[in-house]
């Protein structure tokens, strides 16, 4: 197994890092180039990354989402945001029309393209020997983090990134069964007992902070409307009809 391959089946998110651990400046600089360098859509770009290093917007997070306390503890926060911002003035340049909120392609686009820049961020940092952990849940706030960042119309936040040193060890966590996830030429049906198989892989595997099975975790989350605050404010940026 190469180095690359073995960083990578060694992902584990971390979210306990050590408060006093600087990031060097040319470490976060090489995260960033990597960062960049991710395959986007037709070499749009899509997305737009801002880096937090400021307490107090830290902490304003925090307090907005305690759960994900990492924010403020973690060495540098980066949130990986969406940005249809660059291609409007593009169109504004050449005066045609900037359809974008009829459809949901372009949303799909930029989303594709903030994620794919993310985890390029990631596997640049685990090869630096630190940890991360993405932060989806700042949707949770999306109008809230959007004007304390100001952000303009045609962007929206995809994730937030903590980095930084870790101050425990964590196991590898055990995926779905590959039969479950990869098919060969066409979709195949899974087997329902091989979930029920991973279900019990990760009774056993006793994440602390799992208080559900995986299916009844999903049953939950998904068994709920979801959460109106992101198409209001996919609507006010313009993105959604
Ligand atoms: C898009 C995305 C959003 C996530 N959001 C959060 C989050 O808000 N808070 C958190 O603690 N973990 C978050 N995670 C981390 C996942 O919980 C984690 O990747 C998953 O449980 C698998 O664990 P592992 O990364 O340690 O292998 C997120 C992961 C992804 C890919």
């Amino acid at each position: 197994m190469n180095e690359t391959i073995n960083l990578l089946k060694n992902h584990r998110s971390y979210r306990d890092f050590d408060e006093n651990y600087v990031i060097p400046d040319e470490e976060l600089q090489e995260i960033l180039d990597a960062s960049r360098q991710a395959p986007s859509w037709m070499n749009g770009q899509m997305y737009s990354i801002i880096v937090i290093r400021d307490k107090k917007i830290r902490e304003q997070l925090v307090a907005w989402n305690p759960g994900n306390y990492h924010m403020l503890k973690s060495s540098v926060f980066l949130l990986f945001v969406a940005d249809l911002k660059r291609t409007q003035q593009v169109a504004e340049k050449y005066q045609v029309d900037y359809p974008v909120d009829e459809g949901l392609n372009p949303l799909i686009i930029a989303t594709t393209d903030a994620n794919l820049a993310m985890q390029n961020a990631i596997v640049a940092s685990e090869s630096l020997g630190l940890g991360i952990v993405p932060v989806g849940s700042v949707r949770n706030h999306i109008e809230e983090i959007s004007e304390l960042l100001n952000l303009p119309d045609y962007v929206y936040p995809v994730s937030g990134l903590s980095i930084g040193k870790p101050l425990v060890d964590m196991q590898v966590k055990p995926r779905l069964p590959q039969a479950t996830v990869v098919h060969y030429d066409t979709y195949q049906p899974y087997d329902e007992q091989l979930i029920e198989d991973y279900e019990k892989t990760m009774v056993k595997f006793a994440e602390a902070r799992e208080t559900k099975t995986w299916t009844k975790k999903f049953a939950d989350y998904f068994g709920t409307k979801p959460a109106e605050n992101v198409d209001r404010y996919l609507r006010k940026q313009k993105l959604i009809k």
